[in-house]
């Protein structure tokens, strides 16, 4: 979508929108436009016949007494109750209106309305990104020419008038290189399993590398056996795609200062190998690699919008497939960190190559910081639903920023416990410890517990994302499919907290 931001002026032509709350107080523009057409908007208003709520928009076909096309009147809700994620879920219901009325370049009068808090370039900035990230498509294996008409045409220009636009101009490519994140974090979780191998998806981070100034170094099977990596590389024997783990820092902090590590788990076909998963939605777990995927967002954002922080990504990849290379149920293996695992389920896999992505973060880069993203567990599904992420860490402040990081973009985590009375539900009789925990209690605890023994000392956060990378309905900044989760949390956790 194009975003364009122009000074403030009187509607002459083409499709206007206007801000309202939802008591149907009008900002100035809508009351000018209401005087020249003799109360039109404000009669539209009172006759909506209900609540007039955050997001709703009232179409007006060629308004008598003026020349426009068609005037929305968009409503803010309570405008002094909207948070900043709440705006951008106006833009984002812009969008879908805007894309339900075909229209295809509309104008926004960008005003403070009620006891909004926003600044009124906020406000543009909100609205632009909630429109874009809503606006989202991936359009890419649609060769018939039907796509549009199946699905419509996605509002192309978008012009948000303000006073002060140059204000707004200069905010906007920030917030735009976090969206071009979030977009391109999206396609790689949309992308089949035959298509983004461990291979493709390390290409894509190199790729990342010559666009930007992010420094990319791909461990290839060789290396990997050479450092010790055998737990992921255990998970991907099975598979006829090589494993890969691809690293990419972005050094915008000052030099001596240690990087905040993001960790992702980049499963990019999880079949459950040997402990093979059941036919029916299987297809889903080509978006097993959705942490990875969210690092990599990240990444993409922070170096897009040149963060001044310095933050590694490691991204472990692999397929977990079932085959006669494949491992066993029973086998033990020897993590890098030197732990010996006994695999008692091949289907809990993601924490076998984050055992080593963590270990090998720790002491190759001395973070300051580790957050692992994964879609780790069915059992997080079944305590928190699709609405919220888990969050576990034994550091409250940690565990406290990244919550408030979550809630201010709507990508919301809820804290779940850690122990070591858990901790126990990992024992083996055979090995350090086993890979899966007790016969349904505490699921997506035991996995997080086995992740804490890799992270040793160093500040730690888990964040299992199962049932929020993928969504099978619409959402308010995102349509169904792939949702971007993590992104935006991790790039604002950056920008409250880690940047000097
Ligand atoms: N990738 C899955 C978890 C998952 C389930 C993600 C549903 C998204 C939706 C993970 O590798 C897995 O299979 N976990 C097992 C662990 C169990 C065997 C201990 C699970 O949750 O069933
Ligand atoms: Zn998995
Ligand atoms: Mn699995």
């Amino acid at each position: 979508m194009d975003i364009a931001f122009a000074a403030a002026t009187t509607p002459t032509r083409g499709t206007w929108v206007v801000l309202a709350a939802g008591d149907g107080t009008l900002g100035p523009t809508g009351s000018e436009l209401d005087r020249r057409s003799d109360g039109a908007l404000r009669r539209a208003v009172a006759d909506w016949g209900g609540k007039f709520k955050r997001g709703e928009a009232i179409d007006l076909r060629y308004p008598p007494g003026v020349e426009l096309d068609r005037v929305l009147v968009l409503s803010l809700g309570k405008p002094e109750e909207a948070s900043r994620y709440d705006l951008d879920t106006v833009g984002g219901a812009l969008a879908v209106r805007l894309k339900g009325l075909r229209v295809r370049e509309a104008s926004v009068a960008v005003e403070l309305v009620g006891g909004i808090k926003a600044s009124a370039q906020e406000l543009a900035i909100s609205l632009a990104t909630g429109a874009c990230l809503r606006a989202y498509r991936f359009d890419k294996y649609r060769t018939a020419k039907d796509a549009e008409e199946d699905q419509g045409e996605e509002v192309a220009k978008l012009t948000l008038h303000l006073a002060e636009p140059a204000t707004a101009e200069a905010a906007w490519p920030a917030a735009a290189a976090v969206i071009a994140g979030v977009s391109h974090g999206r396609d790689l979780v949309t992308e089949p399993a035959n298509v983004l191998t461990p291979e493709a998806f390390a290409e894509a981070c190199v790729e990342l590398g010559s666009a930007l100034d992010v420094e990319v170094e791909v461990l290839d099977h060789a290396a990997l056996q050479r450092i010790g990596m055998n737990a992921l590389l255990a998970v991907g024997q099975g598979s006829a795609h090589e494993s890969r783990v691809a690293t990419l820092r972005w050094s915008g902090g000052a030099p001596d200062e240690p990087p905040v590590a993001l960790l992702g788990k980049g499963v990019c076909f999880d079949s459950g190998g040997i402990s093979i998963k059941p036919a029916a939605g299987m297809e889903e777990m080509k978006w097993d690699m959705a942490g990875a995927a969210a690092v990599f967002g990240a990444m993409k954002a922070l170096a897009g919008r040149k963060a001044k922080a310095n933050v590694v990504g490691v991204l472990g990849l692999t397929e977990n497939m079932p085959s006669g290379t494949a491992q066993r149920p029973g086998d033990v293996i020897t993590a890098m960190a030197g732990v010996t695992i006994e695999v008692v389920n091949t289907d809990a896999e993601g924490r076998l190559l984050l055992a080593d992505v963590l270990h090998y973060a720790k002491e190759h880069f001395k973070p300051k910081v580790m957050i692992d993203l994964a879609t780790l567990t069915g059992a997080i599904v079944v305590a928190l639903g699709h609405e919220q992420a888990g969050l576990f860490s034994p550091d409250d402040q940690l565990a406290e920023r990244i919550r408030a990081a979550g809630a201010a973009v709507g990508e919301r985590v809820w804290r779940m416990p850690l122990g070591d009375d858990y901790a126990k539900h990992i024992k083996s009789d055979i090995a350090d410890i086993k890979n899966v925990g007790r016969e349904r209690q505490a699921g997506a605890t035991a996995g997080a517990v086995f992740l804490q023994r890799f992270a040793g000392d160093v500040p730690w956060a888990h964040i299992d994302m199962a049932g929020t990378a993928w969504s099978k309905e619409d959402r308010p900044l995102a349509p169904k499919g792939a949702t971007g989760y993590g992104i935006r949390l991790l790039e604002r956790l950056i920008a409250e907290h880690y940047e000097t």
